[in-house]
């Protein structure tokens, strides 16, 4: 594929002489006169790598750079700077530049740096899109009433420094949308660093989380720097913080309310730079209550509050849920699930789900494994309680997209109530185009 170039410079003829020394070869060059007209192009075209003047009499080279990097911080940026200004060179860096080459220069020294800025841009967008791969892909929302509202409150908080703290039962998600909030954020390309205050006796979790210096205790034989010092411009993810101990609720308070750290043994701190990220399973209200769990702590945790609903209370996304996870255990076990039984699919609705996502997560993939053939039938699935006939009434099995449109179903009947009937307050409401919900309400007979 071409390096798709961009070349920014307000004398015309030097952009010509370098658009026909890139035009051979593996490049697909546009020119700019103006910074102005670049953003033009920019708007209408992905470009892999930028190179622009610095002097020009309108907007500058530095300008057209914060523009882009307001945009698109990927997208490199290759500066040519005029005699004596290395001041505006440096300035460039700073401002998120991939290099600067002063002019007059050599274009095939140019076309070195421009090689470098395309293999740097292809190897960025690859792990970008992996890492877009990982949480995001995996992790589904869901439509019911009680979830929306935690994504609205998550969605107008995940990019700020606000700490936030997740509740909820077993396995709702609340590892996974601490992770996802951190995408989310602009701290994304920082660490996201997880400590599990259960697993960790107190003096190794104050370690872990503070540092420690040489021999600050029994087999401390070389100093250590803390996960809080190490996840640095990142997030932090404190996972079942009702389970801190007395004492390191105290320190924790301390390094969050001065930004400082000292670790185990040692009397010199360090600013830290950290986004906090709370979960627990334990009511904190009641710790606190109980005398527990420190108020003064919470307060600072808990400045955005998050309650996972557990899965019976959000049974309307069962059927999401069941989709997403046999399409993923599908590829991942090479099979070709694409029915459950009606009797099952009533079963998953009616259960209890005490472990929630990760216990049905867990129940399909047993039955996955199980399955021989296209159907998930009652002989695969294997949980407690007796069959209801509820929802799925009738013989056979249902198709993986009639599970999804059941749901759908429900959700437009629902919301179609909840305004009296206004479609056009409908369709708003379920992030749709009115179009859209009117096709759903033909395919469905609703209308
Ligand atoms: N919204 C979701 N979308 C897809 N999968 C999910 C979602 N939430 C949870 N899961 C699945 O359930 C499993 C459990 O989720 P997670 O570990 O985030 O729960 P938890 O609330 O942190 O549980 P615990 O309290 O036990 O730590 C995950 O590994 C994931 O596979
Ligand atoms: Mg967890």
């Amino acid at each position: 594929m071409k390096t798709k170039l961009l070349i920014v410079d307000d004398e015309k003829d030097f952009l010509h002489v370098l658009k026909s020394y890139f035009s051979f070869g593996q490049y697909e060059v546009q020119t700019a006169i103006s910074c102005e007209r670049a953003l033009h192009l920019l708007d209408q075209t992905p470009f892999d790598v930028v190179v622009t003047d610095m002097a020009m009499p309108e907007a500058s080279g530095l300008d057209l750079l914060q523009e882009i990097k307001k945009v698109d911080r990927a997208l490199p940026v290759i500066v040519m700077t005029g005699v004596g200004t290395i001041e505006n060179a440096v300035e460039s860096i700073l401002q998120g530049a991939f290099h600067y080459i002063a002019k007059p220069f050599n274009p095939k020294d140019l076309e070195n740096l421009v090689c470098r800025a395309a293999e740097h841009v292809a190897l960025n967008r690859r792990l970008e899109r992996e890492a877009s791969r990982g949480i995001s892909e995996r992790f589904i929302l869901g439509q019911s009433r009680s979830i929306q509202g935690v994504v609205q409150m998550a969605s107008k908080v995940a990019a700020s420094n606000a700490p936030i703290l997740i509740m909820g039962e077993t396995g709702t998600g609340k590892s996974m949308f601490a992770r996802m909030l951190h995408e989310q954020s602009e701290r994304r390309e920082q660490p996201f660093l997880t400590i599990d205050c259960a697993a960790l006796a107190e003096t190794i979790l104050e370690s872990e989380l503070f540092g420690h210096v040489k021999g600050a205790f029994t087999g401390a034989v070389s100093a250590k720097r803390g996960l809080l010092e190490e996840a640095q411009g990142g997030t932090i993810f404190l996972d079942e913080i009702g389970e801190l101990s007395p004492g390191t609720q105290v320190k924790l308070l301390r390094a969050i309310q001065e930004q400082e750290i000292k670790p185990v043994g040692g009397n010199k701190s360090s600013t830290i730079d950290v986004r906090f990220i709370s979960a627990t399973s334990r009511d904190l209200r009641q710790e606190i209550t109980d005398g527990r769990f420190r108020r003064d702590l919470y307060f600072r945790l808990a400045v955005i509050p998050l309650y996972l609903p557990p899965l019976r209370e959000r049974r309307e996304d069962l059927p999401l849920f069941v989709d997403h996870f046999i399409r993923r255990l599908n590829q991942e076990y090479r099979k070709n699930i694409a029915h459950i039984d009606r009797e099952v699919m009533n079963r998953l609705l009616d259960a209890p789900w005490r472990g929630n996502i990760r216990e049905l997560e867990n129940v399909l993939e047993r039955a996955v494994l199980l399955s021989n053939g296209e159907t998930i039938t009652l002989g695969d699935i294997c949980m407690g309680g007796p069959p209801q006939p509820t929802e799925f009434a009738g013989a056979g099995a249902v198709s993986l997209k009639e599970v999804v449109e059941g749901a759908e179903k429900r959700a437009i009947l629902d919301i179609l109530t909840e305004t009296g009937g206004n479609r056009s307050a409908a369709a708003k409401k379920l992030g749709i185009a009115r179009r859209t919900l009117y096709d759903k309400l033909a395919q469905y007979g609703l209308d």
